[in-house]
């Protein structure tokens, strides 16, 4: 049968040429030909519209990372000047351009640690894709070969070619797939809430994960394990901020065994967590850093790894083994997604936006932490401008619904229906992260809408007897 004639959508129409060609990412297949897409084409501010007319807060950013939001034009003018003056020059084999070499020099003064040079990708899952490449590489160098395993952890997201897939511990991310590849293993979340002994405190579970990721490296043999890799605070796998003296902890292991941290700062990077960069918040020294989302504001696709001083002189000894650095993409260090990012950096400082995140993050916390006592929220948990509630039957045994329910999804459907984007994780948590430029009465709006949407989320739980 074809697509068309699976659909209850008007011939030729935007929603069934949608569902006849355009096989979108992360999306079930059949329930889409079933409901159809929610076509946006237009954007201003925090709003986006949709082909019917209506004005939906964009309170996810999109996947986290248009911080400033819709619609600004400084961005629009900045591409387009470089279009004209130069659209694409290559970065391979010594040639360069010179808006790739500011926006590597910005990104190393705004940096944390000790961070020296910068590589280009076009994503976040191309620049932990890259990341494997440079453990790799900087353990071959150093003549340890059976230095590669890699440790993630359960629940998280780093993208989704085979490589960072791999790396990635939502099941989601591997059902179908055959990955994770080998050489990659996952350690446990770091969500208190869920994981945490009766009795136990956040400071002790944070110790207890420590000492679990030190067996799991002995076990392993510390010779073949390389690098850890970490979102600061978890993005898609849940929503779930680190327990307190978590990454301390965790880093001092690392080092007792000489193993590299990653910090993955794809969504936590340019100020989401309250700093500019989610290491800084939870005191993480990572010898590598990768980028992109809120770089450019998501205007142009650009990532990018930033590298630690001492790993980047690895990488160069190497050569006198492998000869060239042999690795890149067509559109590493583009020009016109440089110009985009390097421009976005200058609004955030023009505008102060960290301080504008500053003086909104106590208002948006305080507003989300007041679901905490609905019946149907487990806990809700945040840190600067993201925050997501966990939903669940049994708050005080903290139980949880079937899948097969899709309590969540139901949720973030009706917040669409009153005019907000929110986004369904895995464990039924539900998800508010807005543009980074949202005002207080935008906030108000956001929880508003999503109040309604868990209202009558309660009140479906309630009439099916799921409670
Ligand atoms: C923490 C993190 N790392 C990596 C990625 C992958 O980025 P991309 O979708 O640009 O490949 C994501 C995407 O959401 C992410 O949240």
């Amino acid at each position: 049968m074809a697509p068309s004639d699976r659909t209850r959508f008007a011939p030729n129409s935007a929603a069934a040429r949608d569902i006849e060609y355009y096989l979108h990412p992360f999306t079930n297949l059949k329930a889409h030909e079933e409901n159809g897409p929610l076509i946006v084409n237009e954007g201003k501010g925090v709003y986006v519209y949709d082909d019917q007319g209506n004005e939906i807060i964009e309170g996810m950013a999109g996947l986290w990372c248009t911080s400033l939001g819709f619609g600004e034009e400084r961005l629009a003018k900045v591409a387009y000047d470089q279009m004209l003056k130069l659209p694409y020059m290559q970065g391979f084999t010594h040639r360069s351009n010179e808006v790739a070499i500011d926006l590597a020099e910005k990104l190393i003064s705004i940096a944390p640690g000790n961070m020296g040079k910068v590589f280009f990708t076009n994503s976040g899952s191309e620049a932990n894709d890259t990341q494997i490449k440079i453990v790799w590489y900087y353990n071959n160098a150093l003549g340890r070969p059976e230095k590669k395993k890699i440790i993630g952890r359960h629940k998280a997201y780093h993208g989704i070619t085979l490589a960072a897939a791999s790396l990635s511990g939502v099941e989601y991310a591997h059902k179908g797939f055959d990955v994770p590849l080998d050489r990659f293993l996952h350690t446990r979340t770091p969500h208190f809430w869920r994981e945490g002994l009766d009795g136990e405190t956040e400071d002790e579970f944070s110790t207890r994960l420590a000492q679990e990721l030190d067996d799991m490296i002995v076990a392993e043999g510390p010779d073949t394990v390389a690098a850890f890799i970490a979102e600061p605070v978890m993005g898609a796998g849940g929503l779930i901020t680190p327990p307190t003296g978590y990454f301390p902890k965790i880093q001092a292991v690392l080092k007792k065994h000489d193993v590299l941290m990653i910090a993955d700062e794809v969504i936590t990077g340019f100020m989401r967590t309250g700093n500019m960069f989610g290491s800084e918040t939870y005191d993480i020294q990572p010898d590598l850093i990768s980028i992109a989302k809120a770089l450019s504001s998501a205007y142009l696709p650009i990532g990018g790894v930033m590298i630690s001083n001492e790993v980047y002189e690895v990488l160069r000894e190497g050569g006198d083994k492998f000869g060239m650095w042999n690795t890149g993409y067509t559109y590493s260090g583009h020009p016109v997604s440089a110009a985009v990012a390097l421009e976005t950096l200058s609004i955030y400082e023009e505008r102060n936006l960290l301080g504008h995140v500053r003086s909104m993050m106590g208002t948006f916390q305080e507003q989300m932490a007041q679901f905490a006592d609905h019946p149907l929220v487990g806990e809700v948990r945040g840190v600067g401008l993201f925050a997501a509630m966990e939903l669940t039957p049994d708050p005080e045994n903290k139980g949880s619904f079937d899948p097969a329910h899709k309590i969540a999804p139901g949720m973030v459907a009706r917040a669409q229906a009153h005019g907000l984007i929110m986004r369904a994780l895995p464990s039924d948590s539900v998800a508010l992260c807005p543009p980074l430029i949202i005002n207080e009465d935008e906030i108000g709006m956001c929880i508003e809408r999503a109040g309604k949407a868990l209202d009558e989320t309660w009140d479906f739980v309630q009439s099916e007897g799921l409670v």
